[in-house]
């Protein structure tokens, strides 16, 4: 009864604000917005000239007097203001169609913030129009969304392969055990194909035009990629167009170092984990969720590495705006679960890029073809 009264009065909205795209969620109303976190601003004057996919078409077109910014970076808030903008603008596009005067706010935050960060994210919600902010940890939310916790109370791991941060949590329906977080994901993998493009191919080419080739070629499993793709691009040495063919072996190579880095944090967290622990990490296994996560093979990948049973979400750049509806419907859970600055700034919760657990298998070790890449493992 209470519910259908307050919800004349208030809208309640859960955002996740990733690095690469924004979703949010009203309760009781389902998925509303679904955008990339992009706007693009006049550079004299300041103004909001667009957000979400409309920005994003400018990206490497823009108008002369705009500038097409990403207002978040690696997970956190790279530009106070122009997160706002995105937020405001989003927020306002969700709160159309909805009642109510008042907006409740249940927002994400990235297990690598630090409480500083964390102070931002209320701020920012605030100065985009939300009159009341609650934060979750998107370990959490995740684990939530890609329906992994266990009602036993046993614990469960989620890996969050986003654009900006690789998140590894351990949660069990008590809480969050253990999280941590690499500032290495999908645009860490986009970069490496610009790269090899600049380097090896002398030619360069648009963010959108490297992302296409991540999503049509690039494959986890160097041995088990194929495919081609044509591109037109500028040469770095005569500024011409240029076209030339990308394969699916240069850029399984060019992927493998931000790949590495996102295996080896997830050997650190399962070795740093109590032994109760990584028992049920070891019979439960490892979920796969965030956009990074769709790279083929990648569950075979990690499964091949670590020798756990894996498993990508069923629905992975979902999994944390799912988790969060949850929380927005069933508000016992939020109380649950509800994050302030909890996490003490002591704690570390940042991995190093370069963290080297005992056991990692040199890749050499398993790149050659399957029956004597077993046996090196064996
Ligand atoms: N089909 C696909 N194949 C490969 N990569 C993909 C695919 N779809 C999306 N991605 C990548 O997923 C990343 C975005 O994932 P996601 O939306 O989960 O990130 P985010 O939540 O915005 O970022 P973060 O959690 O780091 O703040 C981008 O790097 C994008 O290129
Ligand atoms: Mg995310």
């Amino acid at each position: 009864m209470w519910r259908h009264v307050k919800q004349w009065f208030v809208q309640e909205l859960a955002v996740d604000l990733g690095t690469a795209t924004t979703l949010i969620y009203g309760r009781g109303r389902g998925l509303l917005v679904h955008e990339p976190s992009v706007v693009a601003v006049n550079k004299y004057t300041g103004a909001l000239v667009a957000v979400g996919h409309e920005a994003l078409a400018m990206l490497g077109r823009e108008p002369r007097d705009v500038v097409v910014r990403h207002p978040m970076r690696d997970g956190t808030v790279a530009d106070g203001d122009l997160a706002a903008a995105l937020l405001g603008a989003l927020l306002e596009r969700a709160r159309a169609g909805g009642s109510g005067r008042w907006t409740y706010v249940l927002i994400g935050v990235p297990s690598s913030a630090t409480e500083v960060e964390r102070a931002v994210l209320p701020q920012i919600a605030h100065q985009a129009g939300a009159d009341r902010v609650h934060l979750i940890e998107e370990g959490l939310a995740a684990a939530l969304g890609a329906d992994v916790i266990r009602p036993d109370g046993r614990a469960s791991m989620l890996v969050d392969i986003g654009g900006g941060t690789t998140g590894v949590s351990i949660v069990s329906a008590h809480g969050v055990i253990v999280a941590r977080a690499v500032r290495v994901a999908g645009n860490e993998m986009t970069e490496a194909i610009l790269d090899l493009l600049r380097r090896e191919r002398e030619v360069l080419v648009g963010w959108q035009v490297a992302e296409a080739v991540k999503f049509e070629l690039a494959s986890a499993l160097p041995f088990l990629t194929e495919g081609r793709k044509r591109l037109l691009g500028k040469s770095v040495v005569t500024g011409e167009l240029q076209e030339i063919e990308v394969t699916a072996e240069e850029v399984a190579r060019a992927i493998e170092r931000p790949l590495q880095i996102i295996l080896n944090a997830v050997r650190a967290v399962i070795e740093a984990a109590p032994p109760d622990v990584a028992a049920d990490i070891h019979q439960f296994g490892i979920v796969l969720t965030g956009g990074g996560s769709l790279i083929r093979h990648l569950d075979d990948r990690v499964r091949e590495e670590l020798r756990l049973p894996v498993r990508r979400a069923r629905r992975p750049l979902e999994a944390v705006i799912l988790g969060m509806a949850k929380v927005l419907e069933n508000p016992e859970l939020l109380a649950h679960f509800r994050t302030g600055s909890r996490v003490p700034a002591w704690e570390e919760t940042l991995l190093p890029e370069d963290a080297r657990p005992s056991s990692v298998i040199p890749i050499s070790a398993w790149t050659q073809e399957r029956p004597r890449r077993r046996r090196a493992m064996g």
